[in-house]
């Protein structure tokens, strides 16, 4: 009986190309606008989901240390999403393993809640698409809706949970592009993506013109990535980007996920792009950069960071796969 209550998965953790900022409805967690991001190979997430009719709550044990059950808010609802649907046992024993670098920085949510869907998914038997299964995703966290599909993936804003989903977006077969992190602070940012993006919906007088930016640029950015045209991919996405982090500082009271060397960054990329060396940043609700590159140049922007960073702060991260259940 026992193989039939657990289910194990591995999901990769994706960084936006045009950002989700901004929710429509909280509890179901339907954004203000679509997005589209890159799948990495370099970060996943690794989850197993045991039911157990002995448990009388969840269980959750990341990367070895058992988690407080005051914090499991999220997790609590996917294991319910699924367990709602069948006679079995209602509570799981979780256990997950981040694969990212030592202190990277970067949030693990996107992979995490994607991966605790899937596995959860085969431990109860239930079937669903990989559509479906992300806007089950997406009830974990936003980001773990596009979590579910490898490569480029868009996440439809929707108006109801199953409208709310992610697909996959078609890219030519040799068209590779990378990801080089530069960690600035591994610490956990101090506003919550949540909170960011709630503080600048309700105070940034820029905030309705970032969502029609948005949105209005999806098509733009699908056709970049459908011909493979690398320029267009990574000035679009540091556009969006600078928008995104340009609510911030409109907010009421502002604020930002800058810190000094994300400014530095920023200043290196253009310098390189001056030189004619092509690079783009994106950055997420945190000081980190990464920097959108192809194989080419990857030398030459390490060595323009290595005059200002150390080489344990640079992880280069190419295009990854989608969810693996198993
Ligand atoms: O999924 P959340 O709640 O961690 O929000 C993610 C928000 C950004 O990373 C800033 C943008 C995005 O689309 O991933």
């Amino acid at each position: 009986m026992s193989e039939f209550l657990t289910g194990h998965a591995k999901a990769h953790t994706n960084i936006a190309l045009i950002k989700y900022w901004g929710k429509a409805d909280s509890n179901l967690i339907l954004p203000t606008n679509d997005s589209i991001s890159l799948t990495l190979d370099e970060f996943y997430t690794e989850t197993s989901v045991k039911f157990r009719s002995d448990l009388k709550q969840n269980i959750l044990t990341i990367d070895q240390k058992q988690q407080p059950t005051n914090k499991l808010k999220r997790v609590n609802r996917i294991i319910k999403h699924f367990s709602d649907m069948w006679d079995g046992p209602k509570f799981a024993e979780i256990t997950s393993d981040n694969h990212v670098p030592n202190s990277a920085g970067l949030a693990s949510s996107a992979s995490a809640m994607a991966a605790l869907s899937g596995a959860t998914m085969k431990a109860t038997q239930t079937k669903l698409s990989l559509k479906e299964l992300s806007s089950v995703a997406r009830l974990g966290s936003g980001s773990a809706t596009r979590s579910i599909f490898g490569n480029f993936v868009h996440w439809h804003r929707g108006h109801d949970h199953d409208s709310s989903y992610a697909e996959p977006l078609e890219s030519p077969a040799e068209f590779k592009i990378n990801m080089l992190t530069v960690v600035i602070n591994d610490q956990p940012k101090r506003i919550s993506s949540t909170n960011g993006m709630s503080n600048t919906a309700q105070t940034s007088p820029f905030f309705k013109e970032w969502t029609n930016t948005a949105n209005q640029a999806i098509d733009e950015m699908k056709q970049a990535i459908k011909s493979g045209n690398f320029s267009k991919i990574g000035e679009m996405a540091e556009n969006n980007a600078m928008q995104m982090h340009a609510t911030t500082l409109s907010s009421n009271p502002p604020f930002t996920y800058f810190e000094p060397d994300t400014l530095k960054v920023l200043q290196i990329i253009q310098q390189l792009r001056h030189d004619g060396i092509e690079c783009y940043a994106t950055i997420d609700a945190g000081p980190n950069v990464k920097i959108i590159c192809q194989n080419n140049n990857l030398n030459q922007i390490k060595n323009s960071l290595l005059s200002e960073f150390n080489e344990n702060q640079l992880i280069v991260a190419h295009m990854g796969p989608g969810i693996k259940i198993y």
